[in-house]
């Protein structure tokens, strides 16, 4: 019965509205709907769930509020500001209103240190960073063709870019062993695969900052990926979305400074995506910028961008946002300090009872090493903690294997769409999970890297594991070879 009532609606919609590739099915949304069925609220849901897996910036919008009290005439609908109301309401061009594009190009300048010039004219807009990754994909690739991408990734990469135009993700796998980097060799491996599989390989996308390992690109691997691409002719999408939420060494460095001073490319193949959803934490906006040094790439994707325009209203009051150059020093400046102080709080906090974190310097979450609390080095049994942390623990942090890692153990954890208050519940119920749960040994440094955690669960846990797996769900090697109970 359910399943010819699936036909027949396959059969009235399109194979798109019936094909799964927009991976809501996935645990990274399966984790935001735990959370949204029973959200943790400090007085009227103390026990629900915390949102760990939501990367939002919260942290600096006392600032922006003060900044929009003071400037009234940037909002239309303010008594200062209403004079502009019809001019801003009617068509405008769909290049994007000058002073927006000028100030967004002299932002991202400014984010990048100054070391490099962006020209307002190569600047397209776009619905999000999620509509300019879909916009580049339609210009560059063709159904069944690849790109390349390291593992871990964020992963909307497979909606954004897969999911409509019917191009593939390819993984470079990199592993914790050199802490994620990209090597040639995992390049060249994962290009070679796919000539193997008779896969046209168009391209590389790259996310640096880096979500979800919170690390910067250092200058040589950035080179090596340009020499890569530029050597195979394939184009290469730097998602640089987390740029100004380097909060500590090293610097970000982004892709135009490499191709404008370290390394000599065809920059026909090089394009930025950009937005204010993370740097700013104005997700809803949907600021989105799409930057390519390609002038038909740019002219085909301005032609696309009617489809996900940002509204003249918002691009009239970010320009003004954006032209107070002094408010986004200060902003730039306060949200790294805060960022790095919320990092620092939650890292120290994780390393007193011996949780481990890759190094990081940017982003708004870190990458959390639970691989001495599975069961078994496998991706059903970090599901399986991971049930236990939604349920028991009621904290939503987003399983590695959603972000395509390829070792099982690690999760992304999200630090800066909370208040105090809320990180302090959480990270009582992580210390309450290790320590009542079990021993803690051997306590880290906040500088400790990956692997270094050294974690002995009691046997106490086992109850707990059991309560919430039920028996259907216990592996065949528990109880007694619980995971939890032999890591050490
Ligand atoms: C790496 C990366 N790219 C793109 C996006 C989507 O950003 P936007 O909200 O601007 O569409 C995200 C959102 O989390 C992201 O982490």
């Amino acid at each position: 019965m359910e399943f010819s009532l699936k036909n027949e609606q396959q059969q009235l919609l399109s194979k798109m509205a019936t094909n799964d590739g927009h991976g809501e099915n996935s645990p990274y949304f399966d984790g935001w709907k735990a959370y949204d069925s029973d959200p943790y609220h400090p007085t009227r849901n103390p026990n629900g769930v915390i949102q760990m897996g939501l990367a939002e910036n919260q942290l600096c919008f006392d600032l922006i509020e003060e900044w929009v009290l003071n400037n009234p005439e940037a909002s239309i609908c303010t008594a200062e500001g209403a004079n502009k109301f019809m001019e801003v309401a009617i068509y405008q061009d769909y290049h994007g209103l000058p002073e927006f594009r000028n100030a967004v190009a002299r932002f991202m300048e400014k984010v990048r240190g100054d070391r490099v010039k962006f020209d307002p004219n190569r600047i397209v807009m776009s619905g999000g960073a999620t509509g300019a990754h879909e916009t580049l994909a339609f210009c560059l690739a063709d159904p069944e063709d690849a790109f390349l991408v390291p593992t871990p990734y964020y992963p909307g990469f497979d909606r954004d870019l897969r999911w409509r135009t019917g191009m593939q993700l390819l993984p470079i796998v990199c592993r914790s062993s050199n802490d994620f980097k990209v090597t040639k060799e995992s390049m060249e491996a994962a290009y070679q695969k796919a000539q193997e599989a008779n896969i046209r390989v168009k391209g590389f996308l790259l996310n640096n900052p880096s979500n979800p390992l919170g690390t910067v690109l250092d200058r040589e691997t950035l080179i090596d990926i340009v020499t890569f691409i530029n050597d195979k002719n394939i184009h290469l999408i730097c998602d640089e979305i987390y740029s100004a939420t380097v909060f500590s060494q090293p610097e970000f460095i982004s892709i135009s400074e490499i191709i404008e001073h370290d390394v000599q490319c065809n920059r026909d193949l090089i394009h930025l995506v950009y937005s204010l959803s993370k740097d700013l934490g104005f997700p809803g906006f949907r600021v989105g910028i799409l930057y390519s040094y390609n002038d038909a790439v740019v002219s085909c994707a301005r032609k696309m961008s009617s489809f996900g325009l940002v509204s003249t209203q918002t691009q009239h009051l970010i320009a003004s946002m954006l032209s107070d150059e002094a408010f986004m020093d200060k902003i730039i400046s306060t949200s790294s300090e805060r960022l790095a102080a919320r990092h620092g709080l939650f890292t120290r906090g994780l390393a007193q009872v011996g949780i481990g974190t890759l190094k990081s310097s940017a982003g708004l979450y870190f990458w959390m090493d639970l691989r001495r609390l599975l069961r078994e080095s496998t991706f059903e049994a970090e599901m399986e903690l991971w049930r236990i942390i939604i349920h028991e623990v009621k904290l939503n942090v987003s399983p590695g294997l959603s972000f395509h890692c390829s070792e099982p153990g690690w999760f992304r954890v999200c630090f800066a769409n909370m208040d105090d208050e809320s990180v302090r519940v959480a990270l009582r119920r992580i210390h309450k999970f290790v320590l009542v749960q079990g021993k803690a040994t051997e306590p880290t440094t906040p500088k400790s890297r990956c692997g270094s955690s050294k974690l002995q669960l009691s046997l106490s846990f086992r109850r707990l594991d059991e309560r919430v797996m039920g028996s259907h769900m216990m592996s065949p090697h528990s109880p007694m070879a619980s995971p939890l109970v032999r890591a050490t």
